[in-house]
């Protein structure tokens, strides 16, 4: 039988991995799943504390959405979304337009988040090109934040590392802010600095504003108050397009179907990703309200100029389309709502016990603990101690406690939680319990290695 470690190592470019981790002899082969937990090809059972990557919402091995895929390619595998449409789309888009904030109804699918983000980007440019705005190209996002990979999306993330080795390729028509981490401010400076880089820039040269309803890159940033219609304020002012950006944040990540609802606003576009088949498939989008596309339509434009060979792919929809009808029959909003705080309790009492963490933030089914040497000294991590942690001291760690979730790196030494949507008091229980032994043995490597 095939060594799928072996042939992995050998013929398998991974996604952001080093060659020593790719070619350790103990790289882990995942072999199946089941709810919250994953085991491995070796049988080592793992608590899927990420949900694969913020995404296996409903949890692994669901036969309702294996069937449907095979049900759906035996009858069309394929068809493109290009002049035609089918059931599984029209489906999928309607079960999407009806849980979307406001008046946000028309769907426009692609295969990916960052997929989704350059279309978001597209779109606002061709709607103010129909608008008869074509001076309007530029989008503001913010610091550390991730938007995906691809070059655009790119252009739009704001994590130095992923950044500066392409920086030569990239567009320069993104303006960095600062996010909203530690903003207590009263006249909320975070927003104030997407307005202030509106008038720097010239509004009319301003397509879109893009930020997630709460940050992932810098530890799970949950905004102040009044954040969101402060932004809603601003965009309107100045005739700019507001893009929530909801690859993480929507399909009750934050115990709503869009995590926009949980801030009330109204955006004028989500993109969204990774839950809307709970990872089953790959697919994503962007839905729009449907006052712009109308523009687009009645526009000498005519059309949104922008499309894929995947984009609505049948067997991808049609998997969306059990997924959300799912999420409402087996009310998994109102179950992430209703645990939320005992999630929530569990991280409380964890801080309290361990003084290498500084602070944590989230919300949701969504959290990130920030770490350093001792709270009560206000001592930090060394730049050692940063690089220990992060080159592979957490990860051998959580490993061997057999929780996934991610350590990471982005601005500070962070731990980012996100269970499936799924996750009973048991399995929070359990995720609890095997942070509070990581916690441990973090604190017990940074003792010995002073
Ligand atoms: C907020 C956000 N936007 C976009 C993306 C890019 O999505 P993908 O990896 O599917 O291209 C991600 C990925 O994690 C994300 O978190």
């Amino acid at each position: 039988m095939l060594d799928f470690r072996a042939a992995s190592q050998a013929h398998v470019v991974p996604h952001f991995t080093k060659g020593a981790a790719w070619n350790a002899e103990n790289l882990v082969v995942m072999d199946r799943g089941e709810g919250c937990y994953v085991w491995d090809t070796d049988g080592n059972r793992y608590l899927d504390g990420l949900a694969g990557l913020f995404c296996t919402n409903l949890g692994h091995g669901r036969r309702d959405l294996a069937q449907e895929a095979a049900r759906q390619m035996e009858r069309l595998a394929f068809y493109p979304n290009w002049g035609f449409t089918h059931e599984p789309v029209s489906k999928a888009a309607t079960l999407i337009a009806d849980v979307a904030p406001g008046d946000l109804d028309e769907v426009f699918f692609v295969s990916s988040g960052s997929e989704a983000v350059e279309s978001a980007m597209k779109f606002a440019r061709n709607y103010h090109l129909a608008n008869g705005d074509e001076g309007r190209y530029k989008v503001i996002s913010r610091e550390w934040s991730y938007h995906g990979t691809t070059l655009a999306a790119l252009t739009v993330t704001g994590v130095p590392k992923f950044r500066k080795h392409f920086l030569p390729m990239m567009w320069d028509g993104v303006r960095h802010v600062p996010n909203t981490l530690g903003d207590t401010s009263e006249q909320l400076d975070s927003a104030r600095a997407v307005e202030e880089m509106i008038l720097a820039e010239g509004p009319e040269t301003v397509a879109m504003v893009i930020a997630e309803p709460v940050q992932n890159g810098r530890g799970c940033l949950v905004p102040p108050d009044g954040y969101w219609q402060e932004l809603r304020r601003i965009c309107d002012r100045y005739g700019v397009l507001l893009c929530a950006d909801e690859v993480i944040c929507s399909f009750g990540r934050l115990g709503h179907f869009f995590g926009s609802e949980r801030f009330g606003v109204v955006p004028d576009l989500i993109t969204f990703a990774k839950g809307v088949t709970s990872a089953y498939l790959p697919l994503g989008g962007v839905v729009v309200r449907r006052a712009l596309m109308d523009q687009i339509w009645d526009s000498e434009v005519g059309l949104f100029n922008h499309g894929s060979t995947f984009g609505g792919h049948p067997v991808a929809t049609a998997v969306a389309a059990v997924n959300i009808q799912a999420m409402h029959d087996e009310k998994v909003m109102e179950h992430v709502r209703s645990h939320e705080q005992y999630l929530r309790d569990g991280f409380a009492a964890l801080v309290a016990a361990h003084g290498i963490v500084r602070e944590w933030r989230g919300t949701g089914y969504f959290y990130a603990l920030e770490l350093m040497r001792d709270r009560e000294t206000g001592e930090d991590l060394s730049e050692a101690d940063a690089a220990g942690l992060q080159g592979g001291v957490l990860a051998r760690i959580l490993r061997e406690e057999g929780l996934l979730v991610r350590p990471d790196d982005r601005g500070a030494t962070m731990l980012t939680f996100s269970p499936p949507l799924v996750a009973d008091r048991d399995v929070i229980d359990d995720l609890h319990a095997r942070a509070d032994r990581v916690l441990n043995r973090t604190a017990a490597w940074l003792n010995e290695n002073r």
